[in-house]
This record gives C-alpha cells, structure tokens and sequence, in this order.
C-alpha cells in the first residue's frame, strides 16, 4: 500500500471512499457502518468531527450511572463510561453497602500541579544558580500578562525554583514550578507558561552570558507539565464497626480478616496490586471520562504515584483498630471541570451537571470515592464469592449477543442462571438446547 499525502486536507467522504478502497473486502458494508454511528444531528456530528482530525465516525461506550452514593452527607448519582459489564453494578453495590453505614469521607489533601522547563548547562551549578537567583524575579514578571486572570481568581504560580539534575544526567538542569490552577485541568495554562519561561531564560542568559556563535552554555531541551501530581491528592475513606459488616459477627470478623489481608498483599506484592489498582482505575476512568477529563493524565500520575516508594503497591489502605473496620484510598487527581471538553461535550455538560456542577475539588473526591467503591466491591468478592460469580453474571447478556440470542432466548437464558453458574460454555449449551428443542 502506498502512503498518502495530504490525507488530512481531504473531506470526511473522501477520507472513508480512501479508506474503504484500500483497506476494506467490502467497501460498501464498511462504509455503511461508519456512517450507522453519525449523529443524524449534523450539528451535533460537526461537533464531534471537530473534537480531533480526520473523524470518520463516532465511538460509543456505554454511558451509565451509579446512584446512592453518599459522600460526605450528600447523596450524589455518580455517571460512568465504561464498557466492562460488571464495573457500574459494582459500583451501586458498593454505594448501597456504605449508604447506611456513615457512607464515604472525601477531602482534598492538596491541589499543587507542576510543571518544569528541562535544559542544560555546562559552566557548572554556582554559576547557574547565581544567574538563577538575579533572573527570577524578570522571570515572573514576564509571566504577568499570562497569569494575571488565574492570579484574580486567586491561583498562579505556587514556587518557582532551579534544580540540579546532573547528578542523573550531564548538565541537566530544571526550572521546577508549582501551579494552582483552581477548577481547570490547567494543561494549557501551565504549559503557555513555561514556554514564556523558557523563552525568558533563553533571552536574559544570552545577555548574562554573553552568547555568541561559538559560546552557547545554555540550551532550552523542552518545557511541558508533569503529569506526575503527587501533591494534588484527594483521600477518600470508608469506616464502621466490624460487626456491622456483616449480619453474622463471627463472620463479619473473618470477612474483615480477609479482606485487610487481601489490601495488604497488594501492599507488598506488585503483581497482585497491578490487577488490585487496575479495579481501582475501573471506577477512576470511568467517571474521569463521563466528565471529559484526561484519563490518560489520571492514570499516568497514579500509577507513577502507587510506584512512589521504589515498588508498585495498592493504592488503598486496610486496617481493623478497636473493633473498627477501616479502608482508604489516596490518589492524585489532575482534573478540571472548566475548559477543555468539559463546556463543549452535551453529554460531559449533562454529567457535571449530574453531579450538582463540582469544583475540580468535589470531582477529586468523587472520583476518589469512586475508585475506593470499585475496590471494595472487587475485594468483597475476591474474599467471598470468587470474582467470577458477579462478574459473569453481568457478562451473560454480552454472550447472548455475541450468538444472536432472540429477545424470547435472552428471557430463558437468563432465567435458567438465576440458579446456576454462568460460564461461556454453559450459556452455550442451554442456548443450543433451546434452539434444538
Ligand atoms: C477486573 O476488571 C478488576 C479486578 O480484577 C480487580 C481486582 O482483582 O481487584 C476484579
């Protein structure tokens, strides 16, 4: 196949007719089916076509709500695009376990972003850093026209300061900066400024260093945020009685046993806390994209976070103390809920809106919430039932539609495991059963 040029320039049907002609058995069923998955709203399409380049068609993921969920007092229905079939009836199990039980606590621990503009030096530290601490202040002025409606709203620029990194590379220097950036993600806010401070160091170090052709210490390497947030944290907690985990308190007992050593295996065995975070991250980016965050941001700074202490370990903590069950979960939380797609998605609209329009903080506890929900319902299982129950209960319709099952079939199918153990094999049998009979 050859390469094209210019495909970019080309409309949305001339893109698909490309498309379908070179890479398609059937161009026309293709076609077709692209086409199925517009929006008979064109502006609503145009919309969506606009959010990227070279849109052909839309993408569905199923848009579900988890109800009942009481954090911090308030009950909140908390909206969720996830296509795993078990993750949103785990979420409302979750919700109902703790709705009567004191519900979740959520606080936001801190909100500070970072950002650095990566360079080299090579006429060592004192130098720099003399240059540094006569620079900085000409460094933020210059930041003004960028910072001044942040500054209003009362965010900005948090610190600013040199860092000496040649002890991991030759040369390589950072200015290292700390933002608030209140209900935005920010992304473009931090980035636009360290460009202007990247910009700024260049300029005033060609003049303090007398630049020339062959004379060039210094050299701008990049500027870009970090997603790495460990300093924009939310916490959120769920605690009762160990006795009021369970109807049977020797039960409830050895319920709680398990599962705080289940958290715990998560603690020190990375192979386990992947899988047990990865359940975790099932709540997190669910509700991260119904409301039109960055989850690969999200994600990216929690996992960099679970590995903080040199070992990948379980984002959540465990314990029994004096009779009382508690379970906890701190995760970094870049998120906004201005900006971005959060004011141009109907759909990320109506989820804000679900959720009573948050700041960014109340989104950092209820995506927290969220992820602590996911993990005590994977646990619960995990410790008890086994996960397949649950799990494959809520999978069977996804099987009953990969065979085509008529709405009369799915009817009996589902009734027939109410009382048995669905596996894929067993679906299928009961299904040739029926279609045989
Ligand atoms: C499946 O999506 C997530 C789980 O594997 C999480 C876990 O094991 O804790 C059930």
């Amino acid at each position: 196949m050859k390469q094209i040029l210019g495909f970019s320039k080309l409309n949305k049907d001339e893109k698909i007719a490309w498309l379908t002609q070179n890479y398609f058995q059937n161009r026309e069923e293709a076609a077709q089916l692209l086409q199925n998955y517009w929006n008979p709203d064109e502006k609503l399409q145009k919309l969506h076509d606009e959010f990227t380049e070279n849109t052909i068609s839309n993408y569905y993921l199923p848009f579900g709500i988890a109800p009942n969920f009481n954090i911090n007092g308030e009950i909140y229905v908390i909206p969720m695009a996830i296509e795993e079939s078990s993750v949103i009836a785990a979420a409302s199990n979750a919700a109902k376990f703790w709705g009567d039980k004191g519900g979740f606590k959520a606080e936001v621990i801190d909100t500070r972003k970072v950002g650095q503009v990566h360079f080299l030096f090579t006429e060592g530290f004192s130098k720099l850093e003399e240059f540094f601490r006569k620079t900085k202040t000409l460094l933020l002025e210059r930041l003004q026209p960028l910072t001044k409606n942040m500054e209003k709203r009362g965010g900005g620029i948090l610190s600013l300061e040199l860092r000496d990194k040649t002890s991991a590379l030759a040369n390589y220097y950072q200015i290292h900066v700390e933002f608030e950036t209140l209900d935005a993600m920010g992304a473009n806010f931090i980035n636009s400024c360290l460009e202007e401070i990247a910009l700024g160091l260049k300029q005033e170090a060609a003049t303090y260093f007398n630049f020339s052709e062959t004379h060039q210490p210094l050299e701008v390497i990049m500027s870009i945020l970090s997603n790495y947030v460990p300093n924009c944290l939310a916490k959120a907690e769920v605690s009762c009685p160990v006795k009021d985990l369970l109807p049977n308190t020797a039960e409830a007992e050895h319920f709680a046993h398990k599962f705080v050593e289940a958290v715990n295996i998560a603690k020190v065995e990375p192979y386990r806390a992947v899988t047990h975070n990865k359940g975790i991250m099932n709540g997190i980016d669910a509700v991260v994209l119904a409301t039109g965050n960055d989850f690969r941001a999200v994600e990216a700074g929690i996992h960099a976070y679970a590995a903080r202490n040199g070992q990948y370990s379980s984002l959540t903590s465990a314990k029994v103390e004096d009779g009382q069950f508690t379970f906890s979960i701190e995760v970094p939380l870049a998120l906004g809920t201005v900006g971005g797609l959060t004011n141009l998605h109907p759909l990320v609209k109506l989820a804000m809106e679900m959720l009573g329009n948050p700041t960014a903080k109340d989104l950092m506890k209820i995506v927290a919430v969220a992820g602590l929900a996911q993990n005590f319902a994977a646990i619960k299982s995990l410790v008890t039932t086994g996960i397949q129950e649950g799990h494959m209960k809520m999978h069977l319709m996804n099987i009953l539609n990969q065979f085509k099952a008529t709405p009369s079939e799915k009817e009996t199918v589902k009734a027939h495991f109410k009382t048995h153990t669905v596996t894929h094999s067993a679906v299928v049998e009961v299904l040739e059963q029926l279609r045989n009979a």
